[in-house]
């Protein structure tokens, strides 16, 4: 059976809950033509979550959190656990992104323990990897991901594996306008499944859904997603327009 398309949208540090309520309110509206065809899910802030649960209840668009912590309470100041996420309706979490290893410490252990923490609160997590561009240059991107991929699954059962989506996002290509083609992404993720492969065998590895991340908008969400192993796509900035982000989708379809 055919991998289903996913995007999702990561809000990243972006929307009010005002400014979140009315974009949820449009995508609802301008969504609601692909019907299942397609797996949709927003990803707003902490402050967001509400009421995008709410809004885009009974929609085809599911609502996802951009971070998870890995303890069930405790004295964690500023972070938010699996039963907090779970108990607002709450369906996907992010996990790892590229810019939480920059800028906040993220590790592949650290990645590793909110896998654990989401899947024990049945949350489903988007688990991001990706290269640098010095890396890139180097010619270390296969070994850099084979290890953020080694580390961030260690200890999660097969089954499991099946209720994550693994999110490729080439550093340099985020946020900077800068895609990779469509075959050098396309490249990559069949490494990537490889490496999934050998991890959970190839009837796992061709179930797991694949996203690309890296500029992704409606110019070029047809070419990428029209790759054997590109699966869908987590959009930063187009996802944060109605009309960007549906064109996106159309365009995959
Ligand atoms: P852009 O689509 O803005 O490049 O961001 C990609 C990303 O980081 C999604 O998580």
């Amino acid at each position: 059976m055919a991998r289903k398309i996913f995007i999702a949208g990561n809000w990243k540090m972006n929307k009010t809950a005002a400014e979140a309520k009315a974009l949820c309110e449009e995508l609802k509206a301008s969504c609601a033509q692909f019907g299942d065809k397609v797996e949709i899910a927003v990803c707003p802030t902490f402050t967001s979550l509400t009421t995008a649960v709410e809004v885009l209840k009974g929609s085809n668009i599911k609502v996802g959190a951009q971070n998870i912590h890995w303890a069930d309470n405790g004295a964690f100041t500023g972070e938010i656990s699996g039963a907090m996420l779970q108990e607002i309706g709450v369906e996907y979490v992010i996990i790892g992104h590229s810019e939480r290893r920059q800028y906040f410490g993220e590790t592949d252990e650290t990645v590793n323990k909110r896998i654990m923490a989401a899947l024990k609160y049945n949350l489903k997590p988007i688990v991001c990897i990706g290269e640098t561009l010095e890396e890139r240059e180097n010619g270390t991107t296969n070994a850099v991901l084979d290890k953020q991929i080694k580390g961030a699954f260690a200890g999660v059962s097969a089954d499991d594996m099946l209720k994550i989506t693994v999110a490729y996002e080439p550093v340099w290509a985020i946020g900077t306008g800068k895609t990779a083609t469509p075959e050098m992404a396309q490249e990559t993720h069949e490494f990537i499944r490889k490496t999934l492969t050998d991890l959970y065998g190839a009837e796992v590895a061709e179930k797991i859904t694949v996203q690309y991340g890296g500029s992704m908008k409606d110019s070029n969400s047809k070419e990428l997603t029209a790759q054997k192993d590109i699966d869908g796509g987590l959009i930063g900035g187009a996802a944060l327009k109605a009309d960007s982000f549906t064109a996106l989708i159309a365009n995959t379809l």
